[in-house]
């Protein structure tokens, strides 16, 4: 096992009618923001929660924030909130929306050209005060100090990391997953899984407790996803589905462990240069990734596949093969198609995707091996 330093500051707030603990979570004395999407927080009623529990506090609103939080968007947000002089930022939604929002709150502190923190990368030291009602299981952004923006005129979909970034809570209502898109819970769902592939099938770390960890949670979610596809007003499923979303990106099972975040970073080229969903991106390329780095992961691709999916007959061969195989399964059987073909994607995204790596001049994978060639090999792999 590796060292680490490990802290995580955001305080979990989780069960059925916890948007009423707002009153209390939020001092009465600050001008809150309160930011959301496309509006699907009017439809289920959370909307009406947040405001009947924050009914005494100095509540402005900035709805609108889409899927892959736009940058134009996001710097209308700043202008709003230093006219009104927010000084707290309460994001309801999903990843998008609490991306969103942190990069907002980053923003309000920050000197100079918000974008150069994305595009540099700058390290960013300040952020006003955030915090989240989550209402999509799947990035983990409720729990973490990330934050991915697009920026659609360049074709760009960027990350950033900040100690100040993490919400200082976040609220998890289960039942707030009933009126999730089918769409968007397979997304979810995809989302989490491969975050913890992504920190456990690397090599062996001799981590013990965080592969017991990862393994929880991927047996979770091969458990919960397709029954939730069958019932989604399922709460027992729904809670796991949270928790497991929320634990697969916050920093537990990452101690001490070798990471791999090949795919996340080729599935956001796929995004930026097409608009895929996110968790589509990453359903797609993850098969390519493990045929094209099988051995370098083999003894973690047969520990998975026999500790998830109980695949223990056969060669060493054989069994890595049923294993990326059941994985290739289990994302369709939530019903997303997971070929570069089926999105009308083919050889020029693939070059361009490896020019942009190439361009960019890192390599990814746990070995850092994964170079702008691996990656064409990785693409033509799920062509
Ligand atoms: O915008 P509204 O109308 O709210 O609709 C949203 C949106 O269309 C809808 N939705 C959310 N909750 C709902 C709901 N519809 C009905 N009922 C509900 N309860 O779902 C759609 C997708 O929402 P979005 O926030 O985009 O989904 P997700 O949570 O998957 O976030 C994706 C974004 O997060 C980034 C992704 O790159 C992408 O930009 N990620 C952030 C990470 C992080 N901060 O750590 C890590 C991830 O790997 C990921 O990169
Ligand atoms: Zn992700």
């Amino acid at each position: 096992m590796n060292n680490f330093i490990f802290q995580n500051p955001t305080k979990l707030v989780f069960g059925k009618g916890q948007i009423a603990q707002l009153a209390k979570l939020i001092p009465a004395d600050k001008k809150i923001m309160m930011t959301y999407g496309g509006g699907s927080i009017h439809k289920n009623g959370v909307y009406a929660q947040v405001k009947e529990a924050l009914k005494n506090h100095n509540v402005a609103e900035f709805g609108g924030i889409e899927p892959n939080p736009e940058y134009e968007t996001l710097m209308r947000c700043v202008a709003e909130c230093r006219e009104k002089e927010i000084d707290f930022l309460l994001a309801v939604g999903g990843g998008s929306v609490i991306d969103g929002t942190k990069f907002v709150a980053a923003a309000l502190k920050w000197e100079g050209e918000p974008w150069d923190f994305l595009m540099k990368p700058l390290k960013v030291d300040q952020a006003v005060p955030l915090a989240a009602v989550l209402t999509i299981a799947a990035t983990g952004s409720e729990m973490n100090k990330g934050s991915v923006v697009s920026r659609r005129e360049l074709k760009e979909k960027r990350f950033f990391f900040s100690d100040a970034c993490f919400p200082k809570f976040s609220i998890l209502d289960p039942t707030v997953l009933y009126s999730l898109p089918k769409k968007q819970l397979a997304n979810g769902v995809i989302d989490s899984f491969i975050h913890v592939l992504e920190q456990y099938v690397t090599f062996d770390n001799k981590a013990y407790i965080q592969d017991y960890w990862s393994e929880g949670i991927l047996k979770t979610l091969v458990k919960v996803g397709p029954e939730l596809m069958e019932n989604q007003e399922d709460y027992d499923n729904c809670s796991n589905f949270m928790y497991a979303a929320t634990m697969a990106l916050n920093g537990f099972i990452v101690m001490g462990v070798a990471e791999d975040w090949a795919t996340h970073m080729i599935g956001q080229e796929l995004t930026a240069l097409h608009g895929l969903d996110h968790g589509v991106t990453l359903a797609i390329v993850y098969p390519g990734v493990v045929k094209v780095m099988r051995e370098e992961k083999a003894e973690k691709l047969l520990q998975y596949g026999e500790r998830v999916f109980g695949i223990t007959e056969g060669t060493a061969d054989e069994r890595i093969d049923k294993t990326i195989a059941a994985t290739e399964d289990f994302f369709k059987s939530l019903g997303v198609k997971i070929k570069l073909s089926d999105y009308n994607i083919g050889d020029e995204t693939i070059e361009e995707v490896a020019r942009r790596f190439g361009e960019r001049g890192y390599n990814l994978g746990e070995k850092g091996n994964i170079t702008p060639a691996v990656i064409k090999q990785i693409l033509n792999e799920v062509k």
